[in-house]
C-alpha cells in the first residue's frame, strides 16, 4: 500500500502512532516539535528534560499522551549526531521506531528537518520503516492476518515534492527487498525451480514485464550442458528465467543475472551436515534479481534491463553428475567438475553466455558463490569483482548510499591459472587459496570480455547480525536496493 505524503504538522496527523525522528538535541535549546509537546501535554519536553530521551542513535522511547491526542502514542527515536545523520542513520531509526509502534496501525512519520537531500532523506525513512515492519511467519499457525501498517510521511509544503519522489522511490525498493526476503526465506520444498518460475511470472504479470521461462529442453537445445549438469541429480527440472523491462526504450541494456539453487546438498560431493538447511538461502542472488526488477517497473526506469535467473536444484541422485564428470557449456568451453559443491558458477557460466545475446552495455551478476567471502569479508560487505571500473567504482557509492556495501577484490590472470582443466579447458575448483577470487576468474570465461561485475553475496544475503531493519529477517534482501540505486544513477547519466 502507497505511502501517503502529508505537508501536515503532527500535532494535526490522523494517526493511532506519531513517529518523531530526532537528532541529538543541544543543551539548552528549544523543545523540537513545540506544537507537539503542548498538545501532550510537555511529553517530548518532559523527555528530554528527564534524559528519558536524547537523540542518540539506536534509542528510542514510546509517549502515552495523557488523554491519547494528537494519538495514542507518540514514539521518538533517535538519529545521533546532527552532523552525521545520513541515510543509513535515518532507517535505522525508522526501523527502531517501527518496532515500538506494532501492532500494525496507522502510523505519521515526522522527520526534524536534517541537512541534505529532502528525498533522500524520505525515501530513507520509508525504506527503514517498511524493512523494519518484515516479518516471515507464513508458516506460523499462530500469526493472526496481519493488519496492514497505513503508513503517512508528514513534511513542510516546501518539500513536498522532493518527499513524494522519495517515498515513492523507497516504496518500489523496499517492496522488491521484501519481495526478495519471501522467496530468499521460502523453503526448498516449497520453492523449486519450477515454483520459483511460477513466482516470477507472477510477478512480470503484475508490473507489465515481459517474461520467459526456458525448460531444461529448450536449454538443452541451447547447448546448456554446464548449468544442466547441477540438476541431473534431481528430481525437479532446472529452470532459466528470462524478465524484460523497457525493451522499447532504446536505451543501454543492462543484464542483471542471479544464482538461483533453490537448495545447494552439495551433490555428490555432499556438504557437512550442519547448517546445510542454511542452504535454501543459495537462491538470493535470483532473489535479488527478481526484487530488482519488479522496483525497475514500478519506477518505470529509463533502462532497457534484461533479469535472468538460472535456477537449479543441486542433489546427489542416481543421475547425478560426478567428481570428474566433464561437460560442456553453451560457448563450447568444456569443463572438469571436480567438485559438484561448486555448482554456482556452472549455472552461472551459461547464463552468463545467455546474457550476450541481448549486446548489453553492463552485465552484473549476483551469487551467494563462495564460503571463502565470509572468510574474507565477514556479513558486513559483499565481494565484488569484475572488468567494468567505472560500474564498480558506481556500485560501490551506491553501496555506501544504501548501506548495501561491496568491496573490490582483484581479477588477474596469475589467479586464472588455478581454474585450467588437466583434461578440459576449464576446472570447476582452484584449490584452497583464493577461493573467491577463483570462482570469479572461472566466470570471466563466460563473459565474453564484456563490461561485466560480479557480486558474492554469501555472507550478506541472510542472517545480518546488526542492521536493524534486516536482523531476525532470515533472507536480507541484500542487493536490491543496491541495484535500484545503482540503475536510477545510471539511467539518469
Ligand atoms: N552455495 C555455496 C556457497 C556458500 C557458502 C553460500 C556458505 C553461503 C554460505 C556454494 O555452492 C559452494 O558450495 N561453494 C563451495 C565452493 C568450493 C567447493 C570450491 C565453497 O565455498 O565451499
Ligand atoms: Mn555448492
Ligand atoms: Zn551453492
Amino acid at each position: 500500500m502507497a505511502v501517503k505524503v502529508e505537508a501536515t504538522a503532527p500535532q494535526s496527523a490522523k494517526a493511532d502512532v506519531i513517529v518523531v525522528l530526532l537528532p541529538k538535541q543541544k543543551k539548552g535549546a528549544r523543545v523540537p516539535f513545540g506544537k507537539l509537546d503542548q498538545k501532550t501535554g510537555g511529553l517530548l519536553g518532559s523527555a528530554l528534560a528527564a534524559g528519558a530521551f536524547s537523540g542518540k542513535a539506536g534509542e528510542v522511547r514510546s509517549l502515552l499522551p495523557a488523554d491519547g491526542k494528537p494519538a495514542k502514542r507518540v514514539v521518538l527515536a533517535g538519529l545521533g549526531n546532527p552532523d552525521d545523520v545520513n541515510e543509513e542513520a535515518i532507517r535505522r531509526a525508522a526501523a527502531i521506531a517501527s518496532r515500538a509502534s506494532g501492532p500494525p496501525s496507522r502510523v505519521a512519520i515526522a522527520m526534524q528537518s536534517v541537512p541534505g537531500h529532502a528525498k533522500r532523506a524520505a525515501e530513507a525513512a520509508v525504506v527503514g520503516f517498511r524493512l523494519g515492519t518484515y516479518r516471515w511467519n507464513r508458516f506460523k499457525s499462530d500469526a493472526k492476518k496481519a493488519k496492514p501498517w497505513r503508513l503517512s510521511l508528514l513534511t513542510d509544503a516546501r518539500k513536498a515534492a522532493a518527499a513524494r519522489a522519495g517515498a515513492k522511490s523507497g516504496e518500489a525498493a523496499a517492496a522488491g527487498a521484501m519481495l526478495a526476503r519471501d522467496l530468499g526465506n521460502a523453503p526448498g520444498n516449497y520453492l523449486t525451480p519450477t515454483a520459483f518460475a511460477k513466482e516470477a511470472r507472477q510477478m512480470c504479470r503484475a508490473s507489465g514485464l515481459t517474461c520467459r521461462v526456458l525448460s531444461e529442453k529448450q536449454m538443452g537445445d541451447l547447448g546448456m550442458g554446464s548449468l544442466l549438469s547441477v540438476s541431473r541429480g534431481s528430481a525437479e527440472p532446472a529452470k532459466l528465467i528470462i524478465m524484460e523491462h523497457g525493451k522499447k526504450a532504446k536505451r543501454p541494456t543492462v543484464c542483471l543475472v542471479g544464482k538461483g539453487l533453490t537448495f545447494d546438498t552439495g551433490g555428490i560431493s555432499l556438504k557437512p551436515p550442519t547448517e546445510m538447511d542454511k542452504m535454501r538461502y543459495d537462491m538470493c542472488g535470483s532473489a535479488a534479481v527478481v526484487g530488482a526488477m519488479q522496483a525497475v517497473a514500478a519506477l518505470n526506469l529509463p533502462l532497457h534491463v534484461v533479469g535472468i535467473v538460472a535456477s537449479a536444484e543441486n542433489m546427489p541422485g542416481s543421475k547425478a553428475t560426478k567428481p570428474g564428470d566433464i561437460v560442456t557449456a553453451m560457448n563450447g568451453k568444456t569443463i572438469e567438475v571436480l567438485n559438484t559443491d561448486a555448482e554456482g558458477r556452472l549455472v552461472l557460466a551459461d547464463a552468463l553466455c545467455y546474457a550476450q545475446r541481448y549486446k548489453p552495455s553492463l552485465v552484473i551478476d549476483l551469487a551467494t558463490l563462495t564460503g571463502a567471502v565470509v572468510v574474507a569479508l565477514g556479513k558486513h560487505m559483499a565481494g565484488m569483482l569484475g572488468t567494468d571500473q567505472k560500474a564498480m567504482d558506481a556500485l560501490s557509492s551506491a553501496g555506501v548510499a544504501t548501506h548495501e556495501r561491496v568491496w573490490q577484490l582483484p581479477l588477474d590472470d596469475d589467479y586464472d591459472k588455478a581454474m585450467r582443466g588437466r583434461s578440459a579447458d576449464l576446472q570447476n575448483i582452484g584449490g584452497r587459496n583464493a577461493g573467491t577470487i577463483t570462482a570469479a576468474q572461472f566466470l570471466k570465461h563466460f563473459t565474453d570480455d564484456l563490461a561485466w561485475v560480479h557480486l558474492d553475496i554469501a555472507g550478506v544475503a541472510y542472517d545480518d547480525p546488526s542492521r536493524p531493519y534486516a536482523k531476525g529477517a532470515g533472507a536480507s534482501g541484500f542487493g536490491v536496493r543496491l541495484l535500484v540505486r545503482f540503475l536510477q544513477e545510471r539511467a539518469a547519466r
